[in-house]
Formats: C-alpha cells, sequence, structure tokens
C-alpha cells in the first residue's frame, strides 16, 4: 500500500507530496507543528494537542487554517488512509508561501497544512523501555520562547546529534543557571530519593508537553507526590530515577546521564508502572 500524505487540501502520494520553495515555513521556519501518538488507528490526547496547536498559532498570530475539528478530521482522514494502527500523525501549519520578504503576509495568504501519518511497533518501543535510554547533557541554546512548538528545531538536531555521538537517545538542555529544561523532543523527569516525581514547572523555557500534562493526571489519580520545578544535573544523578515524556516515547526511562547511572543503571520501578499506566490510559483514550 502506497503512503498518502496530506497537502493543502488533498491526499496525495508520498513521493508526490511538495510545498512551494518560498512556503515560510521552508524560508523562515514561519511554522508550528503537532506529533499525537496513534493507538489502534485512534489520536491520544486529541483536545489537548489541538489546543496547544491553536496556542502555537495564536502566539505567532498565524491566523488558523481552519476550525480545530477540520484540522482533527484531516489528522483522523490521513490515519485511516495509511491504515496507521499504531504509530504517529504529523501536522504542520505555515504561515504561506510568498516572495521571501520577512514581514508578515496578508492574512488571506492561505496558510500550507501537512499531514503525514507514520505506523511503527509498539513492541520496539517497548524493547528499548526495558532496556532504557542514555541521556547527554548540553548548553540550552534555544530561543526563549520553547514553549511554542515551532517548526525551529535546528538547536534539537545538533543536541541529538551530538548525543548520538555519545551513543545517548537523548539531550537534556541545561540552562544558564544549570537548570535543566528539558529534553531536545522531550520533558525531562526525574524520582528524587524520597519517591517524589521532579519536572520543571511550565515557563516560555518548555515545551507543555500533551505527555507531561496527562502524566499529571496520573500522578494525582495514584496519589504519588510530585512537584513542578527546575533541578540540576547533580540532583538528576543523585536521584532514584529518571525518565523522558514525549508523543513518541510515552514514559521513557533514563538509566545513564552523561554515561553515570542513574540508580542502579536501571529502568527503575515506578517509571515502569507509569509507563504501563500511560498506555493504559492511551488504549483508553484511544479507544
Ligand atoms: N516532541 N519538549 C520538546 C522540546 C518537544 O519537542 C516535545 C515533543 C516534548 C514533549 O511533548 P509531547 O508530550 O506533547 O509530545 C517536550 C515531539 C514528539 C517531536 O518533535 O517529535
Amino acid at each position: 500500500m502506497s503512503r498518502i500524505v496530506y497537502v493543502n487540501g488533498r491526499y496525495v502520494p508520498y513521493a508526490k507530496a511538495a510545498v512551494h520553495v518560498e512556503d515560510r515555513g521552508f524560508q523562515f521556519a514561519d511554522a508550528v507543528y503537532e506529533v499525537c501518538q496513534v493507538r489502534n488507528g485512534h489520536l491520544v490526547d486529541e483536545a489537548r494537542h489541538m489546543a496547544r496547536l491553536a496556542r502555537s498559532l495564536s502566539e505567532l498570530k498565524i491566523p488558523a487554517p481552519m476550525s480545530a475539528g477540520a484540522l482533527a478530521h484531516v489528522m483522523r482522514e490521513t490515519i485511516r488512509r495509511n491504515r496507521v494502527n499504531d504509530g504517529v500523525v504529523y501536522l504542520q501549519v505555515t504561515r504561506g508561501e510568498g516572495p521571501r520578504e520577512f514581514v508578515f503576509p496578508s492574512q488571506d495568504v492561505p496558510r500550507t497544512v501537512v499531514c503525514i501519518a507514520r505506523a511503527f511497533a509498539p513492541d520496539l518501543q517497548d524493547a528499548t523501555a526495558a532496556d532504557g535510554i542514555a541521556v547527554k547533557t548540553l548548553p540550552d541554546i534555544r530561543w526563549r520562547r520553547a514553549d511554542i512548538k515551532t517548526v525551529m528545531l535546528l538547536p534539537a538536531c545538533l543536541a541529538k546529534e551530538a548525543a548520538r555521538g555519545d551513543g545517548a537517545r537523548e539531550a537534556w538542555l541545561v540552562d544558564d543557571k544549570g537548570f535543566v529544561t528539558e529534553g531536545a523532543s522531550s520533558n525531562a523527569w526525574i524520582v528524587s530519593r524520597e519517591g517524589t516525581v521532579i519536572t520543571r514547572q511550565i515557563a516560555p523555557a518548555i515545551l507543555a508537553g500533551v505527555t507531561r500534562a496527562t502524566l499529571i493526571d496520573l500522578l494525582r489519580e495514584e496519589k504519588v507526590a510530585y512537584e513542578e520545578r527546575a533541578f540540576r544535573i547533580s540532583e538528576a544523578l543523585e536521584a532514584r530515577e529518571a525518565f523522558i515524556t514525549s508523543a513518541t516515547n510515552t514514559v521513557m526511562p533514563v538509566v545513564s546521564i552523561d554515561g553515570r547511572p542513574i540508580g542502579e543503571g536501571r529502568p527503575g520501578p515506578l517509571t515502569l508502572r507509569l509507563r504501563s499506566k500511560f498506555d493504559q490510559f492511551a488504549v483508553i483514550s484511544g479507544a
């Protein structure tokens, strides 16, 4: 079966899918995006993803290309046409195309909308989670509006490439004061010696992860103590457990930071419990 991509109102074969060379997404990274997990052919956490997309658009004054309901329909239709049962769906909205000028074009310029769905085997993710991942720390060199989910991802690419060079799957970004902001494409968490789950508070320095928000709901339900505050690498190295969250990884154990083991250097029991709780939620939410 050939893959189908949504581009500006049409569902086209993957090989034929294209946008204009003077699209502002291409020229200026003047675009926002969402990545949603797909379970059983359904979107996980749809409402939160659509709310965040609306916020990203509004922060950048990009007029919404269509209603949230219509955008969600595009995502569902892309999933359906590609017969994705488990995987991810990617939606990007750019300010549209036009001669390369820094100032915004007229509001009438149609926004570019692209949607791509990709299947992946949950077993592979689970195999990675069984071992846990290594993390490398790097200075956070991003702009100061990491709360907006823009496609301006070069710092994340550089960080992940540097991490890969050291055999690490994710980079944890550290701010000027020595506190971890978040992962290059995930939120960062630790579990203290006392068993308190800690992740940085929502602020312009980090993306308000959808998985993060849902996990906080689950922590409340499970009556697990948690704190939303910044932590340093030194505190993370003393932690009992560490993990990351994102739509693509859900809850993924971190077993080492800069080559130094966290806890016993194995995925922590609370992390694995939270991963399985999240999985149950995803299956229900995608039912
Ligand atoms: N990344 N922080 C950053 C910088 C991210 O890029 C992401 C997601 C997250 C986690 O957000 P969520 O739980 O809503 O996925 C945090 C996506 C998956 C990506 O760029 O592929």
